[in-house]
């Protein structure tokens, strides 16, 4: 039995490392201090980091199985990439033109702290800092390998991925969502970004291009589980667990496949969404064993 909380923490723990030693490279450059400490504060305050484990899993899967280029000399910095991509993202969800949200994290919302200008260049400036990683020289030998994870994450990030998907997020609240709208909108606010992660993995560990596929194939199924289980907890839990508000979506009048299906359809729906997921990397093993727990874990969780 593969233990997800082991490979989520020690994965963490190394991506929050390689993150605050690279605030701490950036912080004696700025001229701006006040925005290296609002960009900090929201890279590096205790988020679950599924994305950058995806990476890193996926990274070491590829390694195992399918070696067909070199491997990045640090999955861990693309790891950091794709989770400063997702913080930049928070922060402009949480803000009051958004969702209005004032907790991230089991802490006060970017914005709450630091005020709406400086969150807004906070999250502008994680954005950018993501590709300047990913461009890094030192990232890797081999220059076309860089382009295709840039590529990559700001395909899954700009208009036709995640900041897109904000966009019809946006207009659920005023039209009518069938099922197929509301799975186009949850595949590009969250499920591409999970997508990128789980084949920027694969690309980092110099994976063959059927293990980008396979990779990419589950990571859509879990990308959509994913987000019916925040779904879910917005409804069911409460903040104090969440870390951050609970109740919003449905006093915000947000079309999701909850309100679509009710709870129990919803769940259901999860469930085999992740089941869909695993038989994608079935054919792969025990080299898949990590990817599959995580998807399990993207369901089964209480945050
Ligand atoms: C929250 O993502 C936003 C969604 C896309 C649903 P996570 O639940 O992964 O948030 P953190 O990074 O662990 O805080
Ligand atoms: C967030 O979806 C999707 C993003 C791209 C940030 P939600 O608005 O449901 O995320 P939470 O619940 O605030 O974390
Ligand atoms: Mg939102
Ligand atoms: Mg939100
Ligand atoms: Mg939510």
């Amino acid at each position: 039995m593969t233990d997800v909380q082991a490979i989520l923490s020690r994965d963490a723990a190394c991506i929050d490392s390689w993150l605050s030693t690279h605030f701490d490279r950036c912080e004696a450059m700025a001229t701006a201090p006040h925005l290296l400490k609002a960009m900090r504060y929201s890279a590096l305050n205790g988020g679950k980091r599924l994305r950058g484990s995806l990476v890193l899993s996926a990274a070491r899967m590829a390694e195992q199985i399918s070696i067909k280029t070199e491997a990045c000399s640090s999955p861990v910095a693309v790891a950091a990439s794709v989770e400063l991509m997702h913080s930049y993202s928070l922060i402009h969800d949480d803000l009051p033109a958004m969702d209005d949200a004032e907790l991230r994290r089991g802490a006060a919302a970017n914005h709450i702290t630091f005020g709406e200008a400086t969150a807004i260049l906070a999250g502008d400036a994680l954005q950018t800092e993501a590709f300047a990683i990913l461009s890094a020289p030192d990232l890797s030998e081999c220059t076309s390998k860089q382009l295709k994870l840039i590529h990559l994450l700001s395909h899954a990030s700009g208009f036709q991925g995640m900041a897109g998907g904000q966009m019809l997020d946006l207009l659920a609240v005023e039209q009518r969502f069938t099922m197929a709208n509301v799975r186009q909108m949850q595949d590009m606010k969250t499920g591409a970004l999970i997508h990128a992660a789980a084949v920027m993995g694969v690309v980092a560990g110099g994976g063959a291009f059927a293990l980008e596929q396979a990779a990419g194939r589950y990571a859509d199924a879990l990308g959509f589980a994913f987000q019916i289980a925040d779904d879910l907890l917005d409804c069911e839990s409460d903040p104090s667990l969440l870390g951050k508000p609970s109740g919003r979506d449905a006093e915000q009048g947000k079309a999701s496949a909850v309100t679509l299906l009710g709870l129990a359809e919803a769940r259901k729906m999860a469930v085999d969404l992740i089941a869909e997921a695993c038989d994608f990397l079935r054919p792969f093993g025990d080299a898949a064993h990590e990817m599959i727990a995580l998807a399990l874990f993207a369901i089964d969780r209480d945050h």
